[in-house]
């Protein structure tokens, strides 16, 4: 937010995977000018398909307000949006479906009861986890000054000197075989996905990322710390259970591997890291 003072640019956080939880005490969604959230099937607040905003901005609520929801444009004040309605602003109907938005409220009042299961499965599998030397994690174990709302998709974060040893797949069969769910690699990098740098969406003659403007495409190495971070993740099964006999079996799978993995150096594995591909230029 001091950045944002200095330099006028405003702040938006993507809270889809933390909903509920806090920083220094404020909610995740209010401490910048405007939340946003996900709450599509597989996120913490499922609701089948759909997101929500919040902002205590009256400005930034009245301009999402024209992009999207016809009838709520009758609560919009400022006379230059509102000669525009009823028409939405992104040539879309970004309406969120009734049925969704009344599962969403009833969902908001029982969250936290909801997620605390959750939220203390993941506690009990990384407390055991992380112990073991150069093994790190996407969750805020002992921070003070976090609070855990809601799990979603969390991974383990191995040092480089462990994934430059035995490459993530390895390992992750290596758990695969002792019965526990793993997988290697995290998000894609989006920067090098072909959809974005070589997908004709419109039959333009040339990938629709660069019809329309200067060529904006990046390619392997734009983007340093983002392509090498999939090469040190391994993604957890999702405990939304608090079962505690399951947890330590699944956390032992991990150890056991983890702290064996001289008898996995020289292996490689044929399946593919799909979530770190890389640019097909050719
Ligand atoms: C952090 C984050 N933001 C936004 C989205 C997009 O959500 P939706 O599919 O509901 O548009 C996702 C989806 O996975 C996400 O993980």
């Amino acid at each position: 937010m001091d950045l944002s003072a200095r330099t006028g640019v405003k702040i938006m956080e993507d809270y889809s995977h933390s909903h509920a939880s806090t920083w220094k005490g404020k909610k995740v969604g209010s401490i910048s000018h405007v939340g946003a959230a996900s709450i599509m099937s597989e996120k913490p607040m499922a609701t089948g398909e759909g997101g929500m905003m919040n902002t205590d901005d009256q400005d930034i609520y009245e301009r999402a307000v024209m992009f999207g929801h016809g009838d709520h444009q009758q609560f919009v004040q400022n006379a230059d949006y509102k000669r525009f309605a009823p028409l939405p602003w992104g040539g879309y109907k970004y309406r969120m479906h009734q049925m969704t938005s009344a599962m969403a409220r009833v969902q908001l009042r029982h969250f936290d009861e909801n997620r605390a299961p959750g939220v203390k499965a993941m506690e009990r599998f990384f407390s055991q986890v992380c112990a073991v030397p150069g093994v790190d994690c996407d969750y805020p174990l002992h921070d003070p000054d976090v609070t855990v709302g809601a799990s979603y998709w969390q991974m383990i974060i191995l040092s480089e000197e462990i994934a430059a040893r035995v490459p993530v797949a390895v390992i992750a069969e290596a758990i695969n075989a002792e019965g526990a769910p793993a997988g290697p690699g995290g998000y894609y990098c989006h920067h090098l996905h072909p959809f974005w740098n070589e997908c004709d969406v419109y039959g333009d003659g040339k990938p629709t990322r660069i019809a329309f403007s200067r060529d904006v495409r990046q390619g392997p190495g734009d983007c340093p710390v983002a392509e090498k971070i999939v090469t040190r993740l391994i993604h957890i099964p999702r405990m939304i259970k608090y079962d505690e006999e399951y947890i330590d079996q699944i956390a032992a799978a991990y150890i056991k591997v983890l702290t064996n993995l001289d008898q996995l150096e020289g292996l490689t594995s044929d399946r593919q890291l799909e979530r770190s591909r890389t640019l097909s230029r050719g």
